[in-house]
């Protein structure tokens, strides 16, 4: 199957009312796995890495397999660059081949944040991939460092969507990366807010510890891309802890990923393109 950009997928999704799962992986285990569930659910799914796990996975050898195994797969698959901070990075991953790299400026004044994202646009959208941003303050960073979280504003993210025109828009709605302390509580009134004025696909981030329940309203109210990270790698930890050997824990480790993506795609809708 060609690669697919993030953007027929979202558009596939608002249309049957669901979201598309974007899973990050760090090795070969959890490509498969997630692959798997796609396969299996027959709905399409993002592969996704973050540039602050490139240390551990450097994108110039974790990329070209991300991107070989999203062709091999029987189901429209996306493969995404999350949370570039950098241009370079952002740059290498698409002359990669990724066909969607998320530009986060939430460290950035919302003027700066238009700005950087409508370069980065200036980059993609020439080789066909899609761009998503952020808007507000996700608490807690990917890489577990905490911060104080800001929701967005729902004016903010309209002016955001519409003078910049990126094609997916990451809100903070009182979610956060890494375990949640406590039961999230969500800002569905902006989703909602935002959502009478806009059809433009909405991610959730900080997908790892919401009820089935919020991510069901979550979809309702136009999330179309949904992260999930701490609960595969977690999964897979614990897995690898019980192998017997390494060709054990190879195993049990995709299995982990496989039931954790399978799990979460079946609560955000299966659907095909
Ligand atoms: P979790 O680690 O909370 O699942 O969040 C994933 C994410 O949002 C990646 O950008």
């Amino acid at each position: 199957m060609p690669l697919y950009s993030m953007s027929p997928l979202l558009k596939a999704a608002e249309e049957h009312g669901a979201a598309v799962g974007a899973f990050s992986v760090s090795n070969l285990e959890m490509i498969r796995g997630v692959l798997r569930a796609a396969e299996e659910t027959e709905t399409p799914v993002i592969l996704q890495i973050a540039e602050v796990r490139l240390p551990h996975a450097p994108l110039s050898l974790i990329g070209p397999v991300m991107l070989a195994a999203a062709r091999q797969a029987k189901v429209p698959v996306a493969v995404h660059l999350d949370h570039g901070t950098t241009f370079q990075c952002i740059q290498q991953a698409l002359d990669l081949g990724f066909t969607s790299v998320m530009f986060d400026g939430s460290a950035l004044s919302m003027e700066e944040n238009m700005l950087a994202t409508r370069q980065v646009i200036e980059l993609a959208r020439p080789r066909g991939a899609t761009v998503e941003a952020e808007i507000g303050v996700i608490g807690k960073t990917e890489s577990g460092e905490d911060r104080t979280a800001v929701c967005a504003s729902p004016e903010e993210s309209l002016r955001f969507l519409k003078e910049t025109q990126v094609d997916a828009l990451a809100v903070a709605i009182g979610n956060a990366h890494g375990v949640y302390v406590g039961a999230p509580q969500l800002r569905f009134d902006i989703l909602e807010a935002i959502r009478r004025e806009s059809k433009a696909p909405l991610v959730l981030h900080g997908g790892t510890g919401i009820s089935d329940e919020d991510f069901r309203r979550c979809v309702k109210n136009g999330i179309r891309k949904i992260n999930i990270a701490t609960a595969t790698h977690i999964a897979a930890f614990e897995a690898a802890r019980e192998a017997r050997n390494y060709y054990d824990m190879s195993d049990r480790m995709e299995e982990a990923a496989y039931q954790v993506a399978k799990r979460h795609i079946g609560v955000f809708g299966t659907f095909a393109l």
